[in-house]
This record gives structure tokens, sequence and C-alpha cells, in this order.
């Protein structure tokens, strides 16, 4: 079925307006879906295949590893303690999202040790601007820092989107939906904020698509590719970026569809304010569709 692209985009917007998870100004009160709650007693170990065992035990490290970031973010923002608040319950959800899929691969995998895999990440993976008392955004400017954050959730929320669709196993899917539910939630949070700090400083479209770009650029660094050395090679495996970078990717973009990739590019041009159903929103979509079926097949 059609939909045309701003009303797909209208629906996107209302729909982040509308869910019930969405309805908080500047706190999130609802009720958090548990790790105990989650159906483990239908866990399918057989529907299983090896290669999303390994891209989820990558994503479990990652998403563990909030804590760095969120202290961060308190430095950048450090005198506004409502954002402040909102930033350390994103990162306990963010925590909860890491043990929750490393929970899930503990068991399909019981060879599989989460701590040491996340110590040997933490040991090998460090983040200049998360390790020094840098107050100072490293995007220019607090809207920027923002932006980023949003280029982060788009990533996500379309990552888990698309793995919960694509995997049989029961309790990773219920998994995926939930931590897909939360990074939807969590770009709301940082795009309400971005909204706020617009108003004080002047970062215009441009700026913010720049930064955009700049971050979704980063996707491809060190870090999945490191997490996903961390959490699959043998012990005396000698890291290599793009061994590692080319094992990950092979992995992961396989699961996303085009209604995934329409979806995050909506959300970037409203982080970045521009319009959908356009000339460059259709070029963009259409672009993002080709490099990510270009690197499929390269794989
Ligand atoms: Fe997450
Ligand atoms: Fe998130």
């Amino acid at each position: 079925m059609y939909i045309p692209k701003d009303i797909l985009f209208r629906t996107l917007c209302q729909g982040l307006r509308n869910a019930p998870e969405m309805r908080y100004k500047h706190r999130m009160t609802y009720e958090h879906w548990t790790i105990q709650g989650l159906p483990w007693d239908e866990l399918s170990p057989g529907r299983v295949d090896p290669d999303t065992l390994a891209i989820i035990k990558a994503a479990a490290l990652v998403e563990y590893n909030a804590r760095d970031y969120a202290d961060y973010l308190c430095r950048v923002f450090a005198d506004d303690a409502v954002l402040q608040t909102d930033i350390n319950r994103w990162a306990e959800e963010e925590v909860q999202h890491g043990a929750a899929l490393g929970a899930w691969a503990g068991r399909i995998d019981p060879s599989w040790d989460f701590n040491a895999a996340m110590a040997r990440f933490r040991t090998g993976y460090k983040i200049d601007h998360f390790a020094n008392d840098n107050a100072e955004s490293v995007r220019g400017s607090r809207s920027g820092e923002l932006v980023a954050r949003c280029m982060v959730e788009v990533g996500t929320s379309s990552y888990y989107t698309a793995i919960g669709r694509a995997v049989e196993e029961p309790v990773l899917k219920q998994i995926c939906r939930h931590i897909a539910g939360d990074e939807f939630r969590h770009y709301k949070l940082f795009y309400d904020a971005m909204k706020r700090y617009l108003a004080t400083e002047n970062l215009g479209r441009f700026g913010r698509l720049k930064v955009a770009l700049g971050r979704i650029a980063e996707s491809e660094d060190d870090e999945l590719a490191y997490a996903y050395y961390a959490a699959n090679a043998p012990a005396d495996a000698p890291y290599d970026r793009k061994t590692y970078n080319r094992e990950y990717t092979t992995r992961a973009y396989r699961y996303y569809g085009r209604a995934e990739v329409d979806r995050a590019i909506s959300m970037v041009f409203k982080a970045c304010g521009f319009k959908p159903n356009t000339l460059p929103h259709r070029m963009a979509t259409g672009t993002a569709w080709w490099l990510l079926s270009s690197k499929r097949k390269a794989a």
C-alpha cells in the first residue's frame, strides 16, 4: 500500500506524541518493563542463528556502557537539573537494554561470559571526550549535542525495530520490541530538549544537518566493530578494525527493510528541521536505501 511521505511523516510525529509511553513532558514517569518480566519460559534456543547471537552480544556491550555517555552529557548540561534527571533515567534504561540482551545471550550460549566480554570492551575501547573532564560539547553547541543524541536514537530505534520484526525467537523478539519503544521515546526526549536549546542557540537547519551527518558517519567508527570483537573474537585474536567492522555490518545490515530506512530518514529530517515529501527527502531515502543495499551486496 502506498502512503504519501507527508502523511507518513505526520503519522510518525503524531505517533511519537500520542504513544502512551511518550506522554510526559520532561520526565519519564510510566512503569518500565523489567528483565524478570520477560517471557523466559518461552525461550527457544533452537530458533536462534549464530549471526544473530553474535550481533546481540555486541549490542549488549555497547548498551551496557551508556553510563559513561551520561556522565559526559551531565557535564555538558551541568546547569540543567531537569535534563540531568532525564539523562540519568535514560542511562538506566540503556544499561537495562544491555543487561537484557546480555542475559538473553548468556542463556542461549551459557559458555559466553558477559562480564569478561564487557571488561574486554572497556579496556580496549575508550572515547576521549568521555574520559576527560571537559564540559564543552564536542558537537560545538548544546543543541548540536542533542542533535547527535537524536541520531543515535534514530539508529537504535530502527535497528531494534528491524531485528524485532525479523527474528523468530520469542524472548529476543519481545526484548527488541521493548527496546525499540524505549529508543523512540529517547529520540523524543532529546528532540524536545533540542527544541528548548534552539530557542537560545543559533544552530540553523544546515548546522544541524552537519552535526547529524557527522554523527551518522561515526556509526562506522570503532565502537560497534570493537564491541563485536570483544564479544565474539577468541581471546588471542588481535583486533583489526576493518575486519571486525565488516564482520559486524555483514550481520547487522541484513535486518533492515525499506520501512525502517524510510522512518529513520524522516526522523533525521525532523531533527534537522527539514520538511518531508520534498525532493531532498525523497533523494535522501533513496540514497540511504541504495547505500545499505550496496553494503549488503559488498559484504
Ligand atoms: Fe538502547
Ligand atoms: Fe536509546
